[in-house]
Formats: structure tokens, sequence, C-alpha cells
């Protein structure tokens, strides 16, 4: 087989936010903190009526019925989540209620978590299914689904929520690329749920931010080397028409962007430093480890890269930045949101690299080809125009004033352990099409509807 990728994609993220300005305010930390600091316009949440098997359920609903999927050609099921509410019971298994009621019951794959990274993971099963001796020649579907939530505290407006689908086979117009993944993968607890009656993570911020950094300088310099023997003449960021990253939040994306080109400045040999990174020579024997928060580096290359930053990476944080981040789909989101932000014409034959990030700590950093041909072409319009209609409804969404969503966060912190339990969040404001939950029993099963 050949050309193995996603062939479509949907997304589902909440129908109510809250304003990060307005949040600002009603959290008294000073104007332009969440805005300009951590660079997010609006936060998508959910009532008590969502729950992680229920947003998975509306995405997955949404791929079937928009690429009018014929259930028993889908031979692979995988869900990335680290939203755990059975702990033992997959998400996976709810989902096939929509395909068991058909009959289609053949289908291999479960979940996979290790927090933001678990989505990533799926998606990589399913590819690697595809191209296995074990593939039956039907497609695969991968789900990504997070409800992002923190406790009160400067944690809690890197909050979100959503869910993505992804359908996977051959002939595929967004292919992955073979054998430069290069992954980081090591053990930390900058963010971690030990406390399983809580639906809030244990978060070491800074720690967080220094274990994403360096997870990225570790992946990038590997993918380097490993695109530099595909291609010798693989000049790091110079031969990636896009760079996508996990955005925990948007500001964080953009000095990553400006770590890679610091990354690529070390990279090159030292004589040809100042011709492609003019002015920044003073900072040759800077080393990587011992730069993840110094002012002086991450000022002079956000600067250098701010027009690569516009043209490679912005184009992608459109939902991070209006939803938050949604854990798994975060990064899947960029890839929407890249992909939107181009006409088909403008993508075909682009090469982007994307980069993984999950707590405690799992990282990889790999690589997407948009197909040439014309067949692939059409499926590519495809891909994309129906993504426009759904992202459409980030507009249709309802503003929720800061203490209204406050009040509706206490909701689902009080009762995140309650059995019996029957939700009060409202059904009216959901977007049509959205699986809801409807009751827990006092055995703690679950039961959804569709609206
Ligand atoms: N105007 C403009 N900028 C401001 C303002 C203002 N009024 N006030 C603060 N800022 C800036 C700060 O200077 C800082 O910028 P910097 O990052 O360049 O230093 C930024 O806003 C954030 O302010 P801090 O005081 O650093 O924020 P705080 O420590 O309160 O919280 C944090 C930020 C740590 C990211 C917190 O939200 C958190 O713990 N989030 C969850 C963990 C996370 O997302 N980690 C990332 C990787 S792991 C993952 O994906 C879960």
């Amino acid at each position: 087989v050949e050309n193995v990728g996603i062939l479509a994609m949907e997304l589902y993220f909440p129908s109510q936010y809250v304003d990060q300005t307005e949040l600002e305010k009603f959290d008294e930390v000073s104007t332009g903190k969440y805005t300009i600091g951590l660079g997010q316009s609006k936060m998508g949440f959910c009532s008590d009526r969502e729950d992680i098997n229920s947003i998975c359920l509306t995405a997955l609903h949404r791929l079937i019925d928009k690429q009018k999927i014929n259930l028993h050609d889908i031979g692979r099921l995988e869900v990335g989540t680290e939203t755990i509410i059975d702990k033992s019971k997959s998400v996976k298994t709810f989902l096939m209620t929509l395909f068991a009621k058909e009959g289609a019951t053949d289908i291999e794959g479960i979940d996979t978590t290790n927090a933001c990274y678990g989505g990533t993971a799926a998606l990589f099963n399913a590819i690697n299914w595809v191209e296995s001796s074990s593939w039956d020649g039907r497609k695969a579907i991968v789900v990504a689904g997070d409800i992002a939530v923190y406790g009160k505290g400067p944690a809690r407006p890197t909050g979100g929520a959503g869910a993505v689908a992804m359908l996977i086979g051959p002939d595929a117009p967004l292919v992955f690329d073979c054998g430069v993944r290069a992954s980081y993968m090591t053990h930390a607890y900058d963010f971690y749920k030990p406390d399983l009656s809580s639906e809030f993570p244990y978060v070491d911020g800074k720690l967080s931010i220094q274990c994403y950094l360096n997870a990225l300088d570790n992946c990038y310099n590997l993918f380097s080397k490993k695109m530099r023997k595909t291609d010798p003449n693989f000049k790091g960021l110079l031969s990636l028409d896009g760079m996508l990253f996990h955005s925990p939040y948007c500001k964080l994306v953009q000095k990553s962007l400006a770590r890679v080109c610091f990354n690529d400045f070390l990279n090159i040999p030292a004589e040809e430093r100042e011709k492609q990174f003019p002015g920044l020579s003073e900072f040759s024997n800077h080393k990587l480890e011992d730069t993840y928060f110094d002012r002086e580096v991450e000022k002079a290359f956000m600067t250098y890269s701010l027009s690569l930053f516009e043209e490679k990476t912005k184009p992608s944080l459109h939902i991070a930045r209006n939803v938050g981040n949604m854990y798994t789909p975060s990064l899947y989101g960029g890839l929407v949101s890249y992909l939107i932000s181009k006409s088909p014409d403008q993508l075909i034959g682009k090469k982007f690299a994307l980069f993984s990030y999950g707590s405690g700590l799992a990282s990889t950093m790999y690589s997407i080809n948009v197909c040439h041909d014309m067949s692939t072409g059409s499926k590519l319009e495809k891909l994309i125009s129906s993504l426009h209609e759904t992202v459409a409804l980030l507009d249709k969404r309802q503003s929720v004033e800061p203490s209204k969503f406050s009040d509706i966060m206490d909701v689902r912190t009080k009762n995140y352990h309650s059995a019996p339990y029957e939700p009060t969040g409202s059904l009216d404001v959901l977007f049509p099409g959205t699986y809801y939950l409807v009751k827990i029993d006092d055995q703690r099963r679950r039961t959804y509807d569709r609206k």
C-alpha cells in the first residue's frame, strides 16, 4: 500500500465558551495576562451534559455522516484520550454502539493514554496497521478527545475541550512520511492525574514548560538528522512549508517556533551563522539545556522568527486560540486550522512537520506531505470544504460570563464522582447532532442521547 495517511477529518468543540478578556477581569489578574501573555482569546467548555464518551461520539458521528462511511468498511477504531471515567473500560467500547447496531463488530483497537500524546499514538497505531501484514484492506478511524479542566488558579485559563475524528487509509491526500518520525520519551512529574476522585490534574506549570521545550529540542534535532539522511539538502525550518505544535496555549507555540530557529542556528557551522542569522552571533556559545527560560535568547529568536511564525505556524493556531487546549486533539485542531487557512492549490506538494507532546512524558515530531496527483487533489478539496463548515461553528457558539462559567465548573467538580446522577446542564445550548449524557445510574452506568 502506498501513501497512507489522513483521508478525511472532523472536529467537535463545545457550543459554549468564556471570553479570556472577561476572565482576566473576573480572576482579578492584570489586563492582558491571558490574552497577550498566554495568547488565548476564548476557552470552550462543557457542562455536566457532556463527558469524554459523548464528545467522542459526536465527532465520530459527524465524520461517519459527512463522509458517508460504510461501517463495515472500518477494520480498526482507535481512541486517544487522557480523560478517564471507567478506568478499565475504554471509550472505544462506547463508540462501538454506533457500529454494533449495524452488525459491524469485527473492529480492532482500544484506547491509548499518555496526557496529550494519546491521539498521536492512536494515529500511529492506525497508520502502522494499514502498512502492516495484519491489514485486511479496510480503513481505520482515529478519535482523539478530551475535556481539559483545571482547578481555580493560574492554570484554569489554559483549559479547553474537544474531539477530532480522522479517517485513515491508503492513497490519502495527507501522507505520513516514512522513516523520519523522531521521538523523545522519558519520565517526568510535570503533569499527571493521581487523584482519581477529581477531574483536575496535578501540574507543575514551570516544569511542564521546561519539559515541553526540552522534548521539542530533542525531537527536532533527531527529526532533522533523519531528514538529512533522506535529503542531504534538508535545511531545517527553511525546508518545511509549515510547522505545527501541540498547543497548551498559543504563546508557548510561538516560543517553540523561536526555539526551532535557535536549534537551526546552533546546527549550522559557526562561520555560516552570521549570514543566515544576522546579529545573533553572540548566542553562539549558548547551550540548549541552559536556555529554557533565558529571556535574551527567547527575545532574540522570537524577533528573528516573527515572519516565519506568521507564515508557517500562526495559521495553525486559529482553533487553539478560540477553544483552548483540547489536550489530545490540540495538534489536530492545529492541522485543521492550517488546512482551512489555505486553498487546495496552495497546499498541493507541501511538506509540514508536527510536534506532539504529552506530559509525563511522551513526544514525537513527524511530517506530512500533501499529495500531488489530481485524484488525491479532489479528495483534498473535499476534506477542506467539509472542515470549513465545521470551523464556521466557532462563530455560532454562546459566550458565557465568567461567573456562570465558574458555577458550571463547580457543578462538574462537585458531582464528578456522584452516582446515581442526573445532569442539569442546558440541552438548548448544544449544537444539533451533539451527544449528551442522560443519566448515570446507581451502578455508574451511563446512558446517552443525541440532539
Ligand atoms: N500583559 C501581558 N503579558 C502578561 C501580563 C500582562 N498583563 N501578565 C503576565 N503576562 C505574561 C507573563 O510575563 C508570562 O509570559 P512569559 O511566559 O513570556 O514569561 C505569561 O503572561 C504567563 O504569566 P505567568 O505569570 O508566567 O503565568 P502563571 O505562572 O500564572 O501561569 C502557566 C502560566 C504556568 C502556563 C499556567 O497557566 C499553567 O500551569 N498551565 C497548565 C500547564 C501547561 O499548559 N503547560 C504547558 C505544557 S504541558 C500541557 O500541555 C498541559
